[in-house]
């Protein structure tokens, strides 16, 4: 007998061959591009840890729709940053609200219906403290409000639809969203409007260079009475058990990187579609690493999305997502 016998080499020796045996590839339909949308005309503000990603105004953020659209890229999905801020975060539901007005813009542009145009629904883009629900005070403590914030939440996902919006992506992880926003979406006849649920979204570091772009940040504590804590692989699957229970008709995990356990473990539970969001501090890092010359950043960037995707998400939402479809075009 020749020694070896298995030799795994046999089907790398060419490019052809190692493409018959591929069990994972990248596809642009399957990324998501995010946008940061700001108010005024001609807008378009670079962010400082992000580069290459910009705060855009309606007209610029169409601009950027289309060549998402013209690269075969799946989706978008809205962020935006109001006019102004208050302690309820009114400009999340306004019917004038940022990302209304863009949705409304996005959807009679007939060079993007091939995009899906999925919006986040949270509080803390709106909110002048930062967190993503109400406050209560109580002399020097504070707490977040669970029930309250519930119901700003639903207000602002029906909000969205009602602008056009194609999926309601809730990223606040208050308890009972789900179910709520489900409520509120079938009392405005959007029964059809699906719920793609941040099912397990963990306090992360991670989030960073997102809170500079969307001047997010909370101003007093943190995230983690209703952020999950990082340790928890067997909470966020009972997270993401809640969610579909509520009606979620797919689910996010967020960070990518670093869960990407978290990813494999959803898999292989759940049938539902699975999306990763790579957040910014993920995109942030890599790009530093790049403009250092440490990395080579196609091969890099292909990787990264490579090791989500084969964690088991059909779905990424990446800051990558035009980079990543130029190199597969
Ligand atoms: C809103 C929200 C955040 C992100 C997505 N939706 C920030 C946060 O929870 O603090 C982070 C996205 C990113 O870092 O790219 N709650």
């Amino acid at each position: 007998m020749n020694f070896p016998q298995t030799r795994m080499r046999r089907l790398r020796r060419t490019e052809a061959m190692r493409s018959l045996v591929r069990e994972t590839h990248l596809r642009p339909e399957a990324l998501i591009y995010p946008l940061f949308i700001c108010p005024g005309e001609g807008v378009r503000k670079p962010i400082n840890s992000m580069p290459g990603v910009f705060n855009l105004s309606v007209d610029e953020a169409l601009k950027e729709a289309e060549q998402c659209a013209a690269l075969g890229i799946g989706g978008l999905l809205l962020f935006g940053l109001p006019e102004s801020k208050d302690e309820q975060g009114s400009g999340a539901w306004a019917e004038d609200g940022i990302v209304q007005k863009a949705v409304r813009a996005i959807k009679q542009n007939r060079k993007l219906d091939s995009l899906v145009t999925m919006v986040d629904v949270c509080l803390c883009e709106y909110t002048s403290h930062g967190h993503c629900g109400i406050v209560a005070r109580d002399g020097d403590h504070y707490s977040i409000e669970n029930d309250s914030s519930v119901t700003l939440l639903a207000k602002t996902a029906a909000s969205l639809a009602k602008a056009g919006a194609d999926v309601i992506a809730p990223s606040d992880m208050m308890d009972g969203r789900i179910g709520a926003i489900r409520e509120a979406l079938d009392q405005v006849g959007h029964q059809d409007t699906p719920i793609l649920s941040y099912a397990s979204k963990f306090a992360s570091a991670f989030y960073g260079p997102f809170r500079e772009a969307v001047d997010s940040a909370p101003q007093f504590g943190d995230r983690r009475s209703y952020q999950m804590d990082g340790a928890n692989l067997r909470e966020a699957m009972r997270e993401i058990d809640q969610d579909i229970a509520e009606g979620a008709d797919m689910v996010i995990m967020k960070p990518a990187m670093p869960y990407l356990d978290v990813i494999r473990e959803a898999r292989n539970r759940y049938d539902v579609p699975m999306g990763a969001y790579q957040v910014s501090g993920e995109y942030s890092m890599l790009h530093a690493a790049f403009e250092r010359g440490w990395l080579e950043p196609e091969r890099t960037m292909m990787e990264s999305l490579l090791g989500i995707r084969r964690a088991g998400a059909d779905f990424i939402v990446t800051y990558f997502a035009q980079k990543a479809a130029r190199a597969l075009a």
